[in-house]
């Protein structure tokens, strides 16, 4: 925390709101976070705003340098929210006190033990399921049919999360899967809502979830210990092997909150970039011929794809990349000040919540030529380079950037180069995409396409 005598006297600029309201209509509507009204604030107001959504406070903070700070060089002052002290609230009411939920000292720990089991090394094993689920969500498309392809995209990775992690069984990963939704709105809902969570029903619905979430947990534990088979290689049968400094083995508690993080954060995102990508792909004709020529130059006759290829497939990274910029799946990396503190000469308030928006700053005109067109060689070896450190946000940034990024890059690399190279997809006509934003960003009403063979 600054020192008082160091502080600001300097308030930022507010965006006038309604009484009681504030702005939290503009903030949230029926299609969750609205970018709109973040791209005006930053617009009208500058890179430090302050709104009120209801009698929450927040600052939205879009310039790259003040970004590094609260990411990066003064974590101590801008907290995870879910993290301070109290009772569980976001993502904490679900995932406890795991690696995404956690403040800094419980948070560290955890980092150290997961941390080299998602570097490159570690992950290349997991190449053979990536392909391979791939393949197998290929098998169930038939040639000019119409499929919701973020449906699709969502199995693909559960199946991929949930094999390469726990080693589950697929069935049951369907279960977490529409938990996790119910769990997702209810976070959301808890940001704005003035209405007391007993009253509507949020602490019941989510004590409920809680304990059909452990029981799953539980049951998957109970599994791996019965069956010891040391051939495994997931996640969860390394982290029940595993033992601390003293010879114990992790808590019991400790296993359920990270794997459960680790299902959650770790298929959605990445099946909602794929979808996204297919998306943008299919409005965009001359990128997608450049994305085929290179995959069918590699993937001679359809083959599947490897891990010594990735490097050989640049354009279809830089295409992921691109996708990422333009529709950032995190739209929203929320911080809260426990005290008041100083931001770029401004004085911000304690148990305010400090929000960077990947959206805004991926949409910046002044860093950004055309921000809102399609374009992939934004991200070529040369572009990429001159690209200001914290104004490309996709995994965040700082000691808590995504753990799961090179994981999550490998899989979409694969995914959209093994579906590129056998099918050609265009949007089913008369259909209106529209972004729902909460946690991640997913189409609202899914993405019918047209699945055609090539
Ligand atoms: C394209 C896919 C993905 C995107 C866009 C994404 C995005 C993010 C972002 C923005 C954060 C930072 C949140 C913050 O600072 O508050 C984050 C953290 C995290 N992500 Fe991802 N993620 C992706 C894939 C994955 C995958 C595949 C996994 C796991 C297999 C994963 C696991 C995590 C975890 C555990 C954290 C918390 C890290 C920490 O606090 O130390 N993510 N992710």
């Amino acid at each position: 925390m600054v020192p008082a005598t160091t502080l600001s006297p300097k308030m930022p600029p507010t965006m006038p709101g309604m009484p009681i309201l504030g702005n939290a209509t503009n903030f949230v509507s029926s299609n969750g976070l609205s970018t709109d009204f973040l791209m005006r604030l930053q617009r009208e107001h500058g890179d430090v705003v302050h709104f009120k959504a209801m009698k929450q406070s927040f600052y939205l903070v879009s310039d790259p340098a003040l970004v590094r700070q609260v990411l990066l060089e003064r974590v101590q002052d801008f907290y995870k929210p879910d993290a301070l002290a109290g009772k569980p609230r976001g993502l904490a009411r679900f995932l406890g006190k795991s690696i995404l939920t956690s403040g800094l000292e419980e948070w560290r720990p955890q980092r150290k033990l997961i941390q080299p089991l998602m570097q490159h090394n570690h992950i290349a094993q997991y190449a053979h399921t990536m392909v391979g689920m791939g393949e197998r969500l290929l098998t169930h498309w038939q040639n000019g049919e119409t499929r919701d392809l973020h449906k699709d995209m969502t199995q693909v990775t559960m199946w991929i999360i949930a094999e390469t992690m726990f080693g589950l069984d697929v069935t049951r990963s369907a279960e977490l899967e529409e938990m996790g939704r119910l769990a997702q709105r209810i976070v959301i809902d808890e940001l704005i809502s003035p209405i007391p969570g007993w009253f509507v029903g949020r602490e019941k619905k989510s004590a409920e979830i809680n304990t059909a979430l452990t029981a799953l947990v539980a049951q998957f534990m109970a599994e791996h210990r019965a069956q010891n088979n040391p051939a495994r290689h997931d996640l969860l049968s390394i982290l029940l092997e595993t033992r601390d400094e003293n010879g114990q083995p992790m808590s019991d508690q400790f296993l359920r909150d990270n794997i459960l993080t680790m299902f959650f954060a770790g298929h959605e995102t990445t099946a909602n970039t794929l979808t996204w990508a297919l998306y943008y792909l299919s409005q965009n004709p001359a990128i997608l011929k450049e994305l085929e020529r290179e995959v069918d130059t590699i993937l001679t006759d359809q083959r599947l794809p490897t891990l010594d290829d990735l490097p050989k497939l640049p354009y279809t990274l830089m295409v992921i990349k691109e996708t990422m910029r333009i529709q950032p799946i995190v739209p929203m990396i929320p911080r809260v000040l426990a005290g008041d503190t100083s931001l770029g000469n401004y004085h911000l308030r304690a148990g305010a919540f400090v929000l960077i928006s990947p959206y805004v700053l991926h949409h910046d005109p002044r860093r950004w030529t055309n921000p809102d067109t399609f374009d992939p060689t934004r991200f070529s070896a040369e572009n990429e380079s001159k690209i200001e450190k914290y104004a490309y946000l996709p995994f965040g940034g700082g000691p808590r950037i995504c753990i799961g990024n090179h994981f999550a890059l490998m899989e979409a690399h694969f995914l959209l180069a093994l579906i590129v190279s056998r099918y050609r997809l265009s949007l089913a006509p008369g259909t209106n995409i529209i972004p729902l934003r909460q946690i991640t960003c997913e189409p609202k009403d899914g993405m019918p396409m047209i699945v055609t063979r090539r």
